[in-house]
């Protein structure tokens, strides 16, 4: 299995700037690799995960930065239900390599597997989703959250073919540049994934110092749309007619970075990130 190689991890840390004996939410664990550069930074972390994969070598870091380091095994809107406030709150959305590159966990096209996606493990699997929903459903996630042209004529395909794999779904798809959209849809759908970040990021401003500051990398349109805007909406002065607030406390935009070649050459899962950030004032 691939290891995650954590994306744009030096630009996170250039932005959150002195974090010693600060705490930091981690809102998506995965393989560890930001909470453990926040902790060798001297840093206290409470991480989120929904995916139970990830719970050993959560344990192990319990175990290694005793007292530093908290795993809370939930998605990452439960956020909400925190305490208190915190001096940043960090989101490195989409996948891990762990889970797109195990063919069982059904995430991807390259390899065989049950057509799953559930990044849980719980719920409703990307085969239950073409099962339940309608073709006219089925085509508003493909539109949605793939940019899928003709979706309402694949949805027709997908419907009455009823993929119960991956390779399954991946044959149905005929114009090559719709196959990783398709998957893309599906896997969003199946994860409530654009739910999730919206009531993630609507509980944020409540749960932040002032210095604080909320930082995202996102992978695709869909999701960076969404962090853009929002961020966008808590940058804008209150009263601004072009744009109605929707937080009171004010906050100031953090440069937005995309990685560098370099960094695209070594991990080309890196290419399509941004890095957005604002800072509670
Ligand atoms: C790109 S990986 C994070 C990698 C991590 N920053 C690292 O350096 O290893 C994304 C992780 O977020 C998790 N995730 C995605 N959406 C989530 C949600 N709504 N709630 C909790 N975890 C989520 C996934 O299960 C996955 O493990």
């Amino acid at each position: 299995m691939t290891k995650h190689i954590p994306v744009l991890l030096d630009s996170v840390m250039r932005a959150l700037g002195d974090i010693a004996g600060k705490t930091i939410v981690d809102a998506t664990f995965g393989a560890g690799g930001y909470s453990r550069a926040f902790l060798n930074a001297g840093a206290r972390v409470i991480a989120f995960d929904r995916d139970p994969t990830v719970a050993t070598d959560a344990k192990k870091m319990c175990a290694e930065f005793d007292g530093r380091f908290e795993f809370i095994p939930r998605p990452f809107s439960h956020i909400s239900d925190l305490d208190g406030t915190y001096d940043a709150i960090v989101f490195d959305l989409g996948i891990s390599s762990m889970q797109i590159d195990v063919p069982t966990r059904g995430f991807s096209f390259r390899g065989n597997g049950p057509l799953d996606m559930r990044m849980s493990g719980a719920g409703v699997s990307a085969t239950e989703l073409i099962e339940n929903t309608s073709v006219d459903e089925l085509a508003q996630i493909l539109r949605d959250y793939g940019d899928v042209k003709k979706a309402h004529i694949l949805a027709r395909v997908i419907k009455n073919a009823q993929p119960k794999t991956t390779f399954e779904l991946r044959d149905l798809i005929h114009n090559p540049h719709d196959i990783a959209p398709v998957f893309q849809a599906l896997r969003i759908a199946v994860n409530d994934e654009m739910g999730e970040l919206t009531r993630a990021l609507n509980a944020v401003p409540n749960l932040l110092n002032c210095g604080g500051k909320c930082i995202c990398v996102t992978f695709h349109s869909i999701e960076d749309r969404i962090v853009k805007n929002t961020f966008r909406e808590w940058t804008t002065p209150a009263g601004d007619p072009r744009m109605p607030t929707i937080v009171s406390a004010p906050f100031e935009p953090i440069k937005t970075v995309t990685p560098p070649a370099t960094e695209i050459e070594q991990n080309p899962r890196a290419r399509s990130a941004h890095m957005r950030g604002v800072t509670k004032l």
